[in-house]
């Protein structure tokens, strides 16, 4: 396949999206027009000089711009402006389905209420299905918190419990293990949430995490999640099991130059249930199919390996069992329309 064939081959496939966080789609455009309507002095005036504070080389210097980029978030409105303009980036990359995270703690820690977080959110969901997405939220506990304040979370979320599909770990996991929020993911489970946590790309504790997460808390999906290959036992389970690894190739490509391509082909090899997902694009550098491209191009993928990421993506989401169908029967088509 010549690099245009891919490029247009990913760019039609039906696919879901489900390693997404919203704060992560605050585009420098955005970010500035978002200022200037709260009156918001942020130290530049222009896309550029905004671009260029977008400067990181690890999860903690990442996330270090990342938390006070959210400043610009204050109102309901700002917050339904941020989940359409990536919705719409969505639809454009025949997104599906994506289920968001958003980091609750990240805002009401700055004085921003739940409601008015999560009501913004709701709404772009709803105004979604007009652009042909099917849009969830996944609430994320922030890990360098306390149990307790996740504790808080959780009981802010459960009025707009039917506004939310599941809850997620993210922020920085050094020596922030999953095991930490035990009770808190026992709690959202007994509520009728899904689980999920993130377990970044080559961290002190990788696999340990991953174990915690896979076998005592009982996660759905694992986030990142790549390092499970170094451990051929944690495969079988996750194989087995039908984990979904969300994968996120270009992310951290400062400490993975080569995106753990070979981690996800292998994984992919052995039946993992892994996706591909664009995390943060407006920090890593490219939407959902970009991401693809570049791990399709790099490590020479064929049709049917990447149709088989896409298939994996709807499998592990958090759908009913007859719209998953529908979705497979959607990559079908499109299979047997290619050749
Ligand atoms: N890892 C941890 N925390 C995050 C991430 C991530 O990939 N993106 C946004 N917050
Ligand atoms: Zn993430």
């Amino acid at each position: 396949m010549t690099a245009c064939e891919i490029r247009a081959f990913i760019d039609q496939l039906p696919k879901a999206e489900l390693h997404l966080h919203v704060e992560g789609t605050l585009e420098p455009d955005l970010k500035l027009k978002l200022a200037q309507r709260n009156h918001i002095d942020i130290g530049q005036t222009t896309v550029e000089e905004v671009r260029k504070t977008y400067n990181f080389h690890d999860l903690p210097s990442f996330l270090s711009v990342y938390y006070p980029a959210m400043e610009v978030l204050q109102t309901e409105q700002d917050f339904y402006d941020l989940a359409y303009a990536y919705l719409q980036k969505a639809a454009a990359n025949t997104v599906r389905h994506v289920e968001m995270f958003f980091d609750p703690q990240a805002h009401t820690s700055r004085g921003i209420s739940f409601a008015t977080v999560i009501t913004g959110l709701h709404k772009a969901v709803v105004d979604a299905q007009d652009l042909g997405v099917d849009a969830a939220l996944v609430m994320c506990f922030l890990r360098d918190y306390s149990k307790e304040s996740a504790r808080q979370t959780l009981a802010e979320a459960m009025p707009y419990k039917d506004w939310i599909v599941g809850v997620g770990l993210d922020s920085d996991e050094h020596n922030n293990p999953p095991l930490k929020f035990a009770r808190q993911f026992e709690d959202a489970q007994a509520a009728g949430l899904h689980i999920t946590a993130h377990c970044d790309v080559d961290q002190k504790d990788s696999i340990e995490h991953i174990k915690q997460a896979l076998e005592i808390m009982g996660v759905e999906r694992i986030d990142h999640g790549t390092n499970i290959v170094e451990d051929p036992d944690l495969v079988d389970f996750a194989v087995k099991q039908g984990i979904g690894i969300t994968s996120c190739p270009p992310a951290r490509t400062d400490t993975s130059p080569k995106m753990k391509g070979e981690a996800i082909l292998e994984l992919l090899s052995k039946g993992a249930k892994i996706c591909v997902n664009s995390d943060d694009p407006a920090y890593f550098g490219g939407y959902i199919n970009d991401n693809y491209y570049a791990l399709a191009s790099q490590f020479n993928l064929s049709k049917e390996q990447i149709a088989q990421l896409a298939r994996n993506s709807f499998e592990v989401s958090w759908i009913p069992s007859l719209q998953k169908a529908h979705y497979q029967s959607q990559i079908d088509t499109y299979l047997s329309k290619d050749k």
